[in-house]
Formats: C-alpha cells, sequence, structure tokens
C-alpha cells in the first residue's frame, strides 16, 4: 500500500498541511483518522473544515458522535468513534449514511474502531506526536484515493522549499 510520510514542525504546519489537503479533496472523501489520545485528530480537523470553508466552531464530537458543518465548497461532516462501541450503535445513530458523503467530506477520528465501515476508497491518516508541537502524519491511500499522494509529496516539497515564517525546522517527507 503506497504511503506518504510528512513532519510538521509546529501548529502552523499542521494548518498548512490540512489546507493543501482541503484544496485536493473531492465529494464523497473519506478519511480514516487515527493515532493516540490527544496526537492531534480535532486540531487537524478544524483546520481542514477551515480550509474547505466552514465558519462554525468546530467542536468534538466525542458525545455527538458525528456533527455536521456546510462549508463554502464541500459540507464536512466529522464523527468522532471514540465512544462508539459496534457498527450497530452507529447505524441505529443513522451517521453511516454519511460513510461516504453525497455532498461533501467525512472525517472520522478514532476510525479503527470500526473499520469495517469504511468504504473501498478512502484516506487513511495517523497523527503521532513527537517534541513539543512537531506531528508526524502518516497517509495511506485505499482504492481510488492514489491520485492524492502525488500532490501532497508536491506540497511537502514546496513546504521544505519555502517553510512557514518563523518555522524552526524544516518539514521532512519520505516514503
Ligand atoms: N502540530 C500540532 N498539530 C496538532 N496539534 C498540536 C500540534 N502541536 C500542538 N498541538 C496540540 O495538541 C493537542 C491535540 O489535541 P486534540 O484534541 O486535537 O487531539 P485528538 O487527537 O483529537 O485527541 P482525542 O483522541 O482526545 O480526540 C492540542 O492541544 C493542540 O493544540
Ligand atoms: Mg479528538
Amino acid at each position: 500500500m503506497p504511503g506518504v510520510k510528512i513532519k510538521a514542525a509546529n501548529l502552523e504546519q499542521t494548518a498548512g498541511l490540512a489546507g493543501a489537503l482541503a484544496e485536493i479533496l473531492r465529494p464523497g472523501m473519506v478519511i480514516a483518522l487515527n493515532g493516540d489520545l490527544g496526537a492531534g485528530k480535532t486540531t487537524f480537523t478544524r483546520a481542514l473544515a477551515r480550509a474547505a470553508g466552514v465558519q462554525a466552531a468546530v467542536t468534538s464530537p466525542t458525545f455527538a458522535l458525528l456533527n455536521i458543518y456546510q462549508g463554502a465548497r464541500l459540507n464536512f461532516y466529522h464523527f468522532d468513534f471514540y465512544r462508539l462501541n459496534s457498527r450497530d450503535e452507529l447505524e441505529n445513530s443513522g451517521g453511516q449514511e454519511f460513510i461516504p458523503p453525497p455532498d461533501g467530506i467525512a472525517v472520522i477520528e478514532w476510525a479503527e474502531k470500526i473499520p469495517d465501515i469504511l468504504p473501498a476508497d478512502y484516506l487513511s491518516i495517523h497523527i503521532a506526536a513527537a517534541d513539543g508541537e512537531q506531528r508526524l502524519f502518516s497517509f495511506i491511500f485505499h482504492g481510488n484515493t492514489a491520485y492524492l499522494a502525488a500532490r501532497l509529496k508536491n506540497f511537502s516539497a514546496d513546504m521544505a522549499a519555502s517553510p512557514p515564517q518563523g518555522a524552526g525546522t524544516y518539514p521532512q517527507q519520505s516514503n
């Protein structure tokens, strides 16, 4: 399975990465977001929603299971499976109707808890916290999402060439 790894040195670069991803997402995209408690899943999702044109405040759907936002270009379905125990619970809530979403993108925190809900085509992102604000993002492209790989690699190379002002270290990308 092809993958891309991108290191964000700080919150600003996390937001930059989310912005680059938002630009290339197509309606119907499902993003499975995994990583330890506090790794930065909600923070990354907030930046992605902002970049997709969501103006409302994006809050963690840990208790609600699903928050839906209207974006300028795409609607935004933000799931959190942390408290979910079974696929049945998700189906009873009606949430699975939006996986994949007909008119926007779905981001699922803790997707690994109910892996069989994921469609054939989805982007998996694992976030690992390192020192301070450093985070390592690992992207895996499932099914027909490989077109995102080249775009993300380009973004990573561009970010290395001209890092945001004030960035202490440059992002690195490897395969
Ligand atoms: N580069 C970074 N990217 C993302 N978050 C960062 C970064 N640097 C620091 N942080 C901080 O790490 C924390 C991440 O919290 P967040 O709620 O996003 O994690 P989470 O993975 O959603 O946790 P949970 O599993 O509880 O849902 C926030 O306080 C955020 O400000
Ligand atoms: Mg969260």
